[in-house]
């Protein structure tokens, strides 16, 4: 996507060859710094310390990250020592181990001579698989817009998304904003109602910037105020992102999300989740599995903005000394999910309404990585 008139993804390898760059997502919407990562450990830390966040994109910088350790140690051990260091980094978003597991698949079998190259072959085919399949979600989503369109007679279509599902959280394009993005550049006329995502404000900050850089009307509103929005009848739909979705359709995604979709059903407003076939954990059969991250409490006591002068500055917001619990995720149970927006098409958020879409997948569990004996 296009930043002041110039392209980018939200993780590139650089022009010497080997380093990967990155977008800090920890300083915008103020500040757009691109970093480069030269290690296993510093693309470790970029993950952990969401420097990039989103489920596609920290698979991403996870494969490019066990790239790196190759490069240094491509050895059995020094294999098995990077899956061990990024598998640590972050818990819920699926994408992680996914991303992992291709790459560790595809140097398994090599000489350790060529394992380095293989590995950035691997993950420049994640990127660029990202891409394309966000860009097929966007289509699927863009035939749901269209038809509330025709309802809305010229009126703008308003749309609910809760934390940052778009280009930022993949490679480019987004998830839950690729239909966005495509109606916007089809002539629909649309307005966003954008979740501004406590703690880490993925929302306000990310979203909010990334629709503001392609003139997408929106609105950012506190987290509580979803509900009343809702039932004001301001909301047409609501598409959010994935982090891990079941086999049978339930999804993990930032907190915040299933306060939405238990209004949206109470009120009848079409719930979508754009959930990519790298968010799909097929092993797990019930949301009540997938483990969720607790982060930490800073997070929800200390918030960082710009003051007047445009200086970073961080400051705290809850009574010292008071005890915080910080979970990121929350589980939408499927039924309150009117469809899951995949890159093969819109399916129902259920075992039979997956497993029609991706047969190949869902009746062939892939093995993790193992060390070796
Ligand atoms: O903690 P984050 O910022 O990594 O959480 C991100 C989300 O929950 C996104 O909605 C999700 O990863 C979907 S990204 C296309």
């Amino acid at each position: 996507m296009k930043v002041d008139g110039k392209g980018y993804r939200s993780i590139w390898l650089d022009t010497d060859g080997w380093s990967v760059r990155i977008i800090d997502q920890r300083r915008l919407p103020h500040r757009f710094e691109v970093v480069r990562l030269t290690s296993v450990g510093e693309a470790a830390a970029a993950i952990a310390g969401m420097q990039v966040r989103g489920a596609p994109l920290i698979g991403a910088t996870a494969a490019y990250g066990l790239a790196l350790a190759l490069r240094e140690r491509p050895d059995d051990e020094g294999l098995q020592q990077a899956l061990t260091r990024l598998r640590a980094t972050r818990p819920t978003a699926v994408n992680l181990e996914w991303a992992l597991g291709r790459v560790g698949r595809a140097v398994q079998e090599v000489p350790e001579r060529e394992r380095a190259t293989t590995a950035y072959r691997e993950a420049g085919l994640i990127a660029d698989e990202d891409v394309e399949g966000n860009r097929a979600m966007g289509e699927h989503g863009l035939r749901l817009i269209r038809e509330v369109a025709k309802r809305r007679g010229g009126e703008p279509v308003r749309v609910l998304t809760h934390c940052n599902a778009g280009w930022l959280a993949t490679v480019d394009v987004g998830t839950a904003t690729a239909p966005l993005y495509q109606a916007h550049r089809e002539g629909i006329p649309l307005h966003v109602w954008v979740g501004e995502t406590r703690p880490r404000n993925q929302g306000g900050a990310l979203t909010a910037w990334e629709l503001g850089h392609e003139g997408i009307p929106h609105t950012i509103i506190v987290d509580n105020a979803g509900g009343h929005i809702m039932q004001r009848g301001e909301v047409d739909l609501c598409i959010v992102g994935a982090d891990r979705t079941t086999a049978s359709g339930d999804v993990a995604n930032k907190i915040g999300t299933y306060l939405k979709a238990l209004a949206a059903h109470d009120l009848g407003i079409p719930f979508y989740v754009a959930s990519p076939s790298s968010t799909i954990d097929w092993t797990l059969d019930s949301g009540g599995h997938i483990p969720i991250e607790e982060r930490a409490a800073r997070e929800v006591t200390h918030l960082t903005g710009a003051t007047a002068s445009g200086e970073l500055a961080t400051i705290q917001v809850t009574a010292p000394g008071s005890p915080v619990g910080n979970p990121a995720f929350d589980v939408t149970p499927a039924r309150l999910i009117t469809g899951l927006i995949t890159e093969r098409g819109v399916a129902p958020a259920s075992r039979e309404g997956l497993a029609r879409l991706f047969p190949d997948q869902a009746n062939a569990l892939v093995e993790p990585v193992s060390a070796p004996e």
